[in-house]
């Protein structure tokens, strides 16, 4: 092979090789595009795992207000649900006081451990009254860290406070 073939050889393989790097690069900007599409699709450009965890004990704690309001939360306004933080060392009468929801039902703490479990009778979840004046134990969304909503110990609570208009 003399040097002016070696040279068209090379050059040919340089641009073939160029023009496959192109290729995966257009392929995966559109495997990205794809991805990005499908996420927005299904709402997580918008909120994190952890918020859907969240949102799902928030529902749960309205629900554990449900159950253990004596009235079923009646009257003319829809109920609240507001978080305690036990570091703020104020129980739920008084939390409730400071809002529109003046009157306190109950306190209700409550965990629900992640994941899916694999054995009968497992246990999934927590939960403890710790009554409308107690101040001391509970828990601590406020000043948890987003990822502790995952932990899995069951002696790890979340506090609501039910009140009432
Ligand atoms: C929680 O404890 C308080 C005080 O003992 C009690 O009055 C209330 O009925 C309890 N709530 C539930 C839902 O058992």
């Amino acid at each position: 092979m003399n040097i002016a073939w070696l040279t068209t050889f090379l050059l040919v393989m340089i641009l073939v090789s160029g023009m496959n790097a192109v290729d995966e690069t257009d392929d995966l900007q559109g495997q990205i595009d794809n991805l990005k599409a499908q996420l927005a699709a299904a709402g997580y450009d918008r909120y994190s795992a952890y918020d859907l965890v969240w949102q799902s004990l928030h529902m749960a704690a309205a629900a554990a207000c449900r159950g253990s309001t004596p009235t079923g939360g009646r009257g003319y306004w829809p109920n609240a649900v507001l978080t305690r933080d036990v570091k703020a060392k104020l129980n739920c009468a008084q939390l409730c006081s400071k809002t529109k929801y003046a009157n306190c039902d109950a306190e209700v703490s409550i965990y629900g451990m992640n994941g899916k479990a694999t054995e009968n009778g497992q246990q999934v979840g927590s939960f403890y009254n710790y009554t409308c004046a107690g101040s001391l134990n509970g828990g601590s969304e406020v000043s948890s860290a987003d990822e502790a909503i995952m932990g899995t110990t069951s002696s790890h609570y979340f506090s609501f406070c039910c009140c009432r208009k």
